[in-house]
């Protein structure tokens, strides 16, 4: 199913979003839920802390609003394919006006198609430019993947950030090996594809309780929107294109704050060795209190293992835009080969 059609039913079947957001929440997905808020909340409050103007492509349902009034963002622009999720957004925003009036956050929600297909008139430029858990929607084809870094580019200041998280094409490859399909009990991944390439090569994906699954709030996997084989070189090549670069010296370690107890959110190396790149490393661990022995803690450690493989598919990207690095390296590829190599000589 193609990620609109997808998303456009993922609306919460007529229940209020406290409902649905209760349900999951007690969903056997929690420790997974969490350690990717926690992975979004970090990268929101590192780099987006107190700017005037953040843009989110793909921003669903707004669920990472609380995280944007925590990191004191003063307006921000959720862009979307799905407007059912967009009204979810909005209602977001309302209880939020509700619940702490003096916060200082507007937000404004778009629906649009365009984000792979044409140039978007943002009107404005953004200090910070994040696509949480959905760049992957992108690489359905060549153009599509280039559009989506020309309008990320075209939205972001000079010097601004482009962050988020998506999922590892090698990863996803390596836990299918020779198969068509793997499955655990919480995830559910088919391969599309006669032969694995850069672009278009589509595959179904349903983690249980996550709205890629073909009901948020289901314990058993099915169906799950088409994604499609994101190769962090080909991510990083068509991102510098459009000016956007890996941060040289950043520095990747989120150890502890005072809201979270992990001591590293990512792996310490590149991912699939590109600089802008860092795998997920979580750790769920049974809960400490739990009287549960035999049989039950036996299951509940399946769980936690497939829940692990489940996550460690995913990286955080940051990028930072440098127009005049791009213009740079433009110039240099415009030279004449016989006078490129005498320079360089
Ligand atoms: C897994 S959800 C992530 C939502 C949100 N960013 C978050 O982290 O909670 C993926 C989102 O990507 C959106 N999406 C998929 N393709 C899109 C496109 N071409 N343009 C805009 N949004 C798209 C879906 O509608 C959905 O809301």
């Amino acid at each position: 199913m193609d990620a609109k059609s997808h998303y456009v039913h993922q609306a919460h079947h007529g229940r209020t979003y406290q409902e649905a957001h209760k349900s999951r929440q007690e969903a056997v997905t929690k420790p997974l839920r969490e350690y990717h808020n926690d992975v979004k909340n970090r990268l929101i409050h590192r780099f987006s802390r107190e700017v005037e103007d953040h843009l989110d492509l793909a921003c669903g349902r707004g669920g990472d609003a609380w995280k944007w009034v925590g990191a004191r963002i003063h307006h921000v622009l959720g862009v979307d394919i799905a407007p059912s999720l967009l009204d979810d957004a909005r209602e977001r925003i309302d209880i939020i006006r509700q619940k702490k009036p003096d916060h200082d956050l507007t937000a404004e929600f778009m629906e649009s198609d365009a984000l792979g297909k044409h140039d978007i008139e943002w009107g404005q430029t953004f200090d910070t430019v994040s696509c949480m858990f959905a760049a992957h929607y992108l690489f359905e084809s060549k153009e599509s993947a280039n559009q989506f870094f020309e309008n990320a580019a075209a939205a972001l200041k000079e010097g601004g950030y482009f962050y988020g998280t998506t999922i590892c094409a090698k990863r996803v490859l390596a836990l299918l090996g020779k198969e068509k399909e793997y499955r655990n009990s919480v995830l559910l991944i088919k391969a599309l594809w006669d032969q694995p390439s850069k672009f278009g090569s589509g595959y179904t994906f349903a983690l249980a309780n996550t709205v890629t699954n073909h009901s948020d709030e289901a314990d058993d996997v099915e169906g799950g929107a088409t994604e499609y084989l994101t190769f962090f070189s080909v991510f990083t090549k068509l991102a510098e294109r459009h000016g956007l670069y890996p941060v040289r010296d950043l520095n990747w370690s989120f150890g502890r704050n005072k809201r979270s107890r992990r001591d590293t959110l990512f792996e310490r190396e590149p991912a699939d060795h590109q600089e802008a790149f860092r795998y997920f490393q979580p750790q769920f661990c049974a809960h400490p209190n739990s009287q549960e022995q035999g049989d039950a803690a036996e299951a509940d450690n399946g769980l936690l293992s497939d829940l692990e493989k489940a996550s460690r598919l995913y990286a955080a990207f940051v990028f930072q835009k440098d127009t005049s690095r791009m213009k740079r390296s433009a110039s240099d590829d415009g030279q004449p080969v016989a006078q490129r190599a005498k320079l360089n000589a």
